[in-house]
């Protein structure tokens, strides 16, 4: 048998690219490749993109650079190393990426990476290969299962994409462009998913798409299931004690959703539901077809059905023609929300969107001031949030053992990391997949610092094997 080829990813960008990246060792396993840390004893390296904003899509041409020098460093050692750029900048730039960068054999789109072994191949033969059609199969009917120790080693919390690609057309965003039109897996490939992984020590699974909650997959009963109804689904699955979806849209909250936050105690609540601006007159400029009371009240509906629940978003500013009127606007709605937390970006033309066409750009100085106040103020509100917990005794999913001896880490329903020693006589290793009460004393940095409220009940078994 050939010795095994070794494998590098390299992922940017959101969750969907964390998974597709998991996928893509999924594709390549079969074909004799192991997976390494390092790029330097690489056979290939595949550098999965973003080009979300101008800055991580230029990332991508000074990691190439330095993978040049890996190259030939290998070459000089008699070893080949395949360069592969997937993800959406492979999409969006693609010949011109080889064109920029002679060095990459592959270019892949996010659609399909599931012919991954075909393009290497194609390179070997030819000098290079390059996909990024939308092809007309799907590729989920192609990708491998991962081996059962595989989802092992990748640890008691997964994402499962069930849907990809936006029709909403933000002024300023390349999503429709790099991912395509939006898709819904159906109920049952979803459902076949979460038990495999739940079969293998999987405890909470965070269902990812670009506009997650525009899911509207075929259900076994013939009829499309929205997200409220997947999530009540999975809900019943053996072993799955927490579940999350991300990203959303506030257009598509549905009563199903309201519902699902009301009814299923598995749905963790903390609800990433961007909003971009709070000025009526940028979200209409930006296509966001909602308002800021839209925004609001479709907050309210959640928060009447559930009381524990915390929000975060994203944030633009300095988008085209954006005032410090329309900038006041969005600091009042972060006020009157109150976030767990909050990313907040500096407007950038994205090549081939409606709003790079736009005049009145804001200085960049103007640009900088903005992001900093808004950064200052969902700060605050972060650390009042977390600040909050001290003193209580909070349910915490554990992950792993931390990096201290005898610590164990998990997290909290508000994706707070959570650290905890459980002392002698408790191995940490068998707390991982449970989720146990913690009593948290202080804050450090980001993270709760607790102890264990109650011993385990007899019962409890170690759920899962980390295989760290
Ligand atoms: N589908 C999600 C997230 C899309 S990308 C949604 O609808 O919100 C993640 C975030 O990147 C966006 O929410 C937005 O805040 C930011 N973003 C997207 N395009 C951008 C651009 N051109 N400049 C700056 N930030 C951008
Ligand atoms: Fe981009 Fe808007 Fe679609 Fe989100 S909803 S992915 S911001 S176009
Ligand atoms: Fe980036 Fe593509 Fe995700 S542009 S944010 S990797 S969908």
């Amino acid at each position: 048998m050939a010795p095994p080829r070794k494998l590098h990813i390299k992922s940017y960008g959101c969750q969907m690219n964390v998974y597709d990246a998991q996928r893509m060792v999924d594709v390549l396993t079969p074909q004799g490749f192991v997976e390494t840390a390092s790029v330097d004893d690489a056979d290939l390296v595949i550098l999965n993109t973003c080009h979300i904003r101008e800055k991580a899509s230029e990332k991508v041409y000074s990691e190439l650079g330095r993978l040049r020098l890996a190259r030939d460093e290998a070459a000089q050692s008699g070893r080949r190393m395949q360069i592969a750029v997937a993800g959406c900048v492979a999409q969006a730039e693609g010949e011109e990426i080889v064109r920029r960068a002679p060095v990459v054999d592959v270019v892949v789109g996010p659609q399909s990476y599931h012919h991954l072994p075909e393009l290497l191949a194609r390179a070997d033969a030819q000098g290079r290969a390059l996909e990024t059609e939308f092809p007309v199969e799907d590729k989920f009917g192609f990708l491998p299962q991962p081996r059962p120790e595989t989802i092992r080693a990748r640890g008691i919390s997964a994402f499962v994409t069930v849907q990809e690609g936006c029709d909403k057309f933000c002024a300023f965003c390349v999503v429709p462009y790099t991912r395509g039109a939006e898709v819904s897996r159906p109920v049952a490939a979803i459902i076949a998913d979460v038990e495999r992984l739940a079969d293998n020590g999987v405890r909470e699974i965070t269902l990812i798409g670009q506009n997650v909650n525009a899911y509207h997959g075929d259900g076994p009963d013939g009829r499309a299931w929205t997200l409220g109804r997947l999530l009540q689904r999975l809900a019943a699955v053996p072993g799955i004690v927490r579940l999350r979806y991300s990203t959303s849209h506030p257009n598509d909250v549905d009563d199903d959703l309201i519902a699902a936050h009301r009814d299923l105690p598995a749905l963790m609540p903390f609800v990433h539901l961007p909003v971009q601006s709070g000025s009526d007159r940028i979200l209409a400029a930006m296509n966001r077809k909602h308002s800021a009371a839209d925004y609001r009240r479709v907050i309210d509906r959640f928060r009447a059905v559930q009381p524990q629940i915390a929000f975060s978003s994203d944030f633009i500013v300095g988008f085209p023609g954006e005032t410090d009127v329309d900038f006041a606007a969005t600091l009042a709605l972060v006020t009157q929300i109150g976030y767990a937390g909050a990313y907040s970006f500096k407007y950038s033309p994205r090549p081939g969107t409606p709003a790079a066409e736009m005049p009145e750009m804001v200085p960049a100085a103007v640009m900088d001031e903005r992001l900093e106040r808004l950064q200052q103020l969902i700060d605050a509100q972060q650390s009042a949030f977390n600040k909050a917990a001290i003193g209580r005794t909070v349910d915490v999913l554990f992950e792993r053992a931390g990096r201290k001896p005898g610590q164990l880490v998990g997290r909290t329903a508000y994706l707070q990391p959570a650290h905890v020693f459980p002392g002698p006589g408790m191995s940490p290793d068998a707390l991982v997949g449970q989720v146990l009460p913690v009593r948290i004393d202080s804050l450090e940095r980001y993270s709760l610092l607790g102890e264990l409220a109650a011993t385990p009940p007899q019962h409890a078994r170690p759920l899962a094997a980390t295989g760290a």
